[in-house]
């Protein structure tokens, strides 16, 4: 990867002298499913596929953009002192908007630099290649001009440029969890106040299988801006009643008790799966610290009935996915991971039905959907480094 990157940075400007090449991952979640803009828990993993850049600082301010993913975009050009706002709909949002944040928060670039970047995530999978290329760039950044930003700023930072800079109102946990992900660790993470905790993903005689279904549906953004906008609502009317911060502070029982408070039946519904949700979280960690696959994995199930019924974030396909996946003996547990509306399923397979599991479901999806699955066996890696 390092080679190829420095041989196209070498093509494009003359040589590569001094360039050094990162990473950042993506991420995969295991359970927590929009909560982490509720102030409630979240359990993602670093992927070991991410997004990789070549940079080197420039003499002028000018900024060039070039990515392996989109070549027929060419080369982009932009200037460090022009980010205003994002502009047409090209990749180079990602990183501008991360620089622009850095000019936010006071960190200014004081010359231009020169990116060429390569991401192995595929596109529209729900497995955060925006956030990785949020936090490449931070990470870049920091290492060519010396901001002194931790790892966790970079997610922060990452997550201004997407709301502010994208438009796109996410929580922290993409960015999050790339910037401070720990190989084969999974990441318990409150997002109340950002405290956390690694968790060893042992997984004794079973894998992490994640399935793509190869469908995005449109409108993805908004309707998740809709969601979180209904969360808001909701979480101002029980306020009303209850004194609490977040979704993320009532247990079951007390959402129970105030719910009638929410004036909306649609809104109780979305209240109800961001607090049953994070409980469901909090009680899958302990159950993994005790060796419980099983709990985990039934807890993995229902977090998928409440993403499907209750948040209706789902979609036919995904729900194919999951249902095929609960079918088959030797799964422990299975659901749709991420923002939703298509991307991915996370499953957890005992090893000896992993062939299984992906020939029957690979079989039972193209059969109903006419569309060809793709698998992937998750290796948890580290957040971002040099190559
Ligand atoms: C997207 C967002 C995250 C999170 C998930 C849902 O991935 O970027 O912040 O809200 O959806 O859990």
């Amino acid at each position: 990867m390092k080679e190829k990157l420095l041989k196209k940075f070498a093509e494009l400007f003359g040589d590569a002298d001094g360039v050094k090449v990162y990473f950042a991952p993506g991420r995969v979640n295991l359970i927590g499913e929009h909560t982490d803009y509720n102030g409630g828990h979240v359990f993602p993993c670093a992927l070991t596929i991410g997004t990789y850049g070549a940079a080197r600082k420039r003499q002028d301010n000018k900024l060039h953009f070039y990515s392996l993913n989109f070549e027929r975009a060419g080369l982009l050009e932009s200037a460090a002192d022009d980010l205003g706002e994002a502009k047409e709909s090209d990749w180079t949002n990602y990183p501008k908007g991360v620089m622009w944040a850095f000019a936010k928060r006071g960190f200014e670039m004081p010359c231009g630099m020169d990116m060429v970047i390569f991401g192995n995530i595929p596109n529209g999978s729900g497995l955060s290649s925006s956030a990785s290329l949020e936090v490449l760039t931070g990470y870049i950044l920091r290492d060519l001009y010396g901001f002194d930003v931790t790892n966790v700023d970079l997610a922060l930072i990452g997550q201004y440029a997407e709301n502010n800079y994208n438009g796109m109102n996410c929580g922290i946990m993409d960015q999050f969890a790339s910037a401070m992900g720990k190989k084969d660790n999974a990441i318990f993470l409150d997002t109340a106040d950002l405290s956390y905790e690694y968790a060893p993903l042992v997984l004794e005689g079973a894998k992490v299988v994640v399935t793509n279904s190869k469908v995005k549906h449109s409108l993805v953004n908004s309707a998740y801006n809709q969601r979180r906008s209904e969360c808001e609502t909701a979480l101002a009317e029980l306020q009303k009643v209850v004194d609490i911060k977040g979704l993320g502070d009532l247990s079951e029982e007390e959402f129970e008790k105030h719910k009638s408070a929410i004036g909306d039946e649609v809104r109780v519904r979305r209240a109800k799966h961001a607090v049953y949700e994070n409980q469901r979280t909090i009680r899958a960690v302990k159950a993994l610290k005790n060796n419980d696959i099983k709990l985990f994995g039934e807890l993995m199930n229902a977090s998928h009935v409440s993403l499907r019924d209750d948040y209706e974030v789902s979609c036919e396909e995904i729900d194919i996915l999951v249902d095929e996946a609960w079918k088959i003996p030797g799964v422990i547990g299975s659901r749709i991971t991420g923002g939703g509306f298509g991307g991915c399923t996370v499953s957890i397979v005992k090893d000896e039905a992993i062939d299984t599991f992906k020939e029957q479901v690979e079989k039972a999806y193209e059969e109903k959907t006419g569309k060809t699955a793709e698998f992937y066996i998750v290796e948890i890696g580290d957040g971002p480094y040099i190559l």
